[in-house]
């Protein structure tokens, strides 16, 4: 379906509309942007990598232990990231990657907030795997072209962007729409939901930010 075409109401058009000014921010944070032009160290790329497995090994933990019927649907094992990250870390850092990277305050920050809301209320957990997935899968590929042509690499240290295990992004993409747009949360969950996108973003932002 196209997005122009969902009613007003319909929670995956509700969240895109909410959320579209915090996209631009953090589509347009600084780090992005040299990241995007290829400007940026390759130091700084090795560090977002590392505080990205830090994040999605939070995600993909947390998601082992929370039940929800859309989380159950979209968190599926075609679209973890953490493997491909960790992959990517060890190409950066080397095998011993895990001695040699820590989390920034700004990282540690964003995983407790994953752990706190999916002990506590698991549509927010879908928040979180909400703004990472589908973005990695949208803007992903772009940045991580980008990135590729910036650090001269064939497929290694940027295996993250490349969902080797996934047929079909954009059905994937179509399906987690859809599944927000029939899932049986309350509006009181529904309006939850959005706002913790919302939060989702301002972390992650401050994350980039905190690298620049
Ligand atoms: C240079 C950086 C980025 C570029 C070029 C980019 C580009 C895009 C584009 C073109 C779309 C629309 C795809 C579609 O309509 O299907 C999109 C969607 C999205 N992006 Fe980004 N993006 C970037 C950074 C980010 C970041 C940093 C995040 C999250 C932290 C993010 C999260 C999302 C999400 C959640 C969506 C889906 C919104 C929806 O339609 O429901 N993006 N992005």
């Amino acid at each position: 379906m196209q997005l122009s075409s969902l009613p007003e109401t319909a929670l995956s058009a509700r969240v895109r509309t909410a959320s579209w000014a915090a996209h631009g921010d953090a589509e347009g944070s600084g780090f992005m942007a040299q990241l995007m032009a290829g400007e940026l160290p390759a130091e700084s790329f090795a560090q977002l990598v590392a505080q990205q497995w830090f994040l999605y090994d939070a995600i993909e933990t947390a998601a082992v232990g929370v039940a929800d019927p859309v989380l159950d649907r979209v968190a599926i094992p075609e679209v973890a990231r953490a493997a491909a990250l960790a992959a990517d870390a060890a190409h950066w850092f080397g095998p011993d990657w895990r001695d040699v990277v820590s989390p920034l305050p700004e990282t540690v920050q964003y995983c407790d907030r994953v752990r706190t809301v999916a002990g506590t209320w698991p549509p927010g957990l879908v928040a979180h795997h909400y703004v990472r997935s589908m973005g990695d899968l949208s803007g992903g590929p772009m940045i991580g072209r980008a990135a590729a042509k910036a650090y001269g690499l064939g497929g290694e240290g940027v295996a993250f962007y490349r969902f080797a295990d996934l047929d079909d992004g954009p059905a994937y993409k179509a399906r987690y729409r859809e599944l927000l747009d029939e899932a049986p949360w309350s509006s009181e969950d529904q309006d939850r939901f959005i706002d913790e996108v919302l939060v989702a973003y301002a972390l992650s932002t401050a994350m980039l930010d905190a690298l620049a």
